[in-house]
């Protein structure tokens, strides 16, 4: 199995462009299902869930071409209607076919994607608003099995906001007779990007990027030619990997509006940070001042966030405390990192964490994909040699990293 070896202590310094977001990419690609036809999509991240959604709609009848970034996705005949376990179990977003197929074909059947690493994630406020919509949804053999001739407009209110949930049902509501409203919906960047896109085909979307979306159903859609935006969670992991060295980079082709949260709480820790059309520089201190920070839906801190701006504090001056109310379990990094030398206490839901001078590099595991994140930006920072196994979360969401890493100037390489 490969793993990631880096060798600490370097100081970073450069430029690192940014790729197109992959919690944007896949609904795009799963939108796609909803209007038959050649679809264009571009600036598509090179990730394993990106290959892995490819190979969802190729089972579903679709037909994937990828070419450097740009995805022609043919779905004038789609032949299937069902999310095999063995897709959704390696990737959850998988679950994002379901809204489109039932508008689209009347029916689907997609496997539960059940707990992971980070928490339980239940699917239940998907099936609810599908149900809203006048869908029989039942669980049969583990799978989630829906039926509708045509999909009603709803109101549908969220106990929670839920972002592939808000994206799945938007979808879903574009083909539906009459109007939708979602309410306490997610207003996540990524649910704004896919508004954007369905609008380009014809979808009739207002409120986007607030807590109630108003979809007006229209009888059919036109395939898309569209652009993915710049991945917001890559800029914070670069933003960060660049902090925890003290050194002083340039990220390009990102999108500085989407991390007014990350951006300030760096501010807060003594970094300089400027920003343009597109850029962000981040200038090092020489060790960050301890700051809390209390993960929540956007426009609040990122969970997708919260590991990574961990490994940062792990090395700060004073004590932080990092709260997490998105997800039950995502702490999992803790344990890795305490092995490379942090202080940190967990008490329920926060982890206490107090700054030491220096992380020492250790074998570490990675769990999930934002904790490996955490573990390399940790490493970075390390006296000594870190090797970090399980790199396939890691490519799952981090186009290139170690390529980027190497740009400005982090030993890294991969090995096995
Ligand atoms: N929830 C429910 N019922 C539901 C759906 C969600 O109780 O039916 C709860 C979840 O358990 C959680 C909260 O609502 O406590 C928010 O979860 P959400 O549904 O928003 O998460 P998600 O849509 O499954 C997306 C991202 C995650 C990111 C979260 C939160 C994609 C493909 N995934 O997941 O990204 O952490 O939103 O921002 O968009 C990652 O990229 O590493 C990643 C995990």
């Amino acid at each position: 199995m490969q793993s990631i070896v880096i060798e600490g202590g370097k100081r970073l310094s450069g430029e690192v462009k940014i790729s197109g977001a992959k919690n944007s990419a896949l609904p795009i690609l799963c939108a796609s299902l909803l209007a038959p036809g050649e679809h264009v999509i571009s600036n598509v991240p090179a990730l394993q869930d990106v290959i892995t959604m490819g190979r969802l709609l190729e089972n579903l009848g679709a037909k994937v071409q990828p070419s450097d970034g740009i995805f022609h996705v043919n779905t004038e005949n789609l032949t299937k209607d069902e999310a095999p376990y063995e897709l959704v179990k390696t990737m959850r977003a998988s679950v994002l076919v379901l809204g489109p197929l039932v508008a689209r074909r009347g029916s689907a059947r997609v496997s539960l994607p059940g707990g992971c690493a980070i928490g339980a994630r239940p699917i239940n406020l998907h099936l609810a608003g599908l149900r809203d919509m006048g869908a029989e949804v039942e669980i049969e053999h583990g799978y989630v099995v829906a039926r509708a001739r045509r999909l009603k407009g709803a109101r549908i209110y969220f106990d929670t906001p839920t972002v592939t949930g808000t994206e799945n049902l938007m979808m879903a509501a574009t083909l539906a007779d009459g109007r939708t409203v979602l309410e306490n919906a997610a207003c996540e960047p990524e649910v704004t990007d896919l508004a954007a896109c369905l609008t380009s085909m014809g979808a009739k979307i207002n409120g986007a990027g607030t807590d109630t979306i108003r979809i007006e159903g229209v009888s059919e859609l036109k395939p898309m030619k569209y652009s993915v935006m710049p991945d917001r969670i890559e800029t914070g992991t670069y933003l960060a990997a660049g902090a925890i060295t003290g050194g002083e980079v340039r990220i390009s082709g990102c999108e500085p509006a989407h991390l007014a949260a990350v951006l300030t709480k760096l501010r807060e820790c003594g970094f300089e940070i400027e920003k343009g059309p597109g850029w962000i520089t981040l200038r090092g201190c020489d060790r960050p001042r301890a700051v809390d920070i209390k993960t929540l839906p956007y426009p609040g801190f990122p969970t997708d966030m919260q590991a990574q701006f961990m490994a940062l504090m792990c090395v700060a001056d004073g004590l932080s405390v990092i709260t997490e109310t998105v997800f039950e379990n995502r702490f999992m990094h803790i344990a890795e990192l305490k092995r490379m030398g942090a202080d940190i206490k967990v008490q329920g839901n926060a982890a206490v964490v107090q700054g030491v001078k220096n992380l020492l590099g250790a074998p570490v595991m990675a769990t999930d994909l934002r904790a490996s994140a955490s573990l390399v930006i940790a490493a970075l920072a390390a006296k000594g040699s870190s090797e970090i196994s399980r790199v396939y979360h890691l490519d799952r969401g981090y186009e290139k990293m170690e390529e980027k890493l190497q740009g400005i100037g982090a030993r890294i390489k991969r090995a096995g």
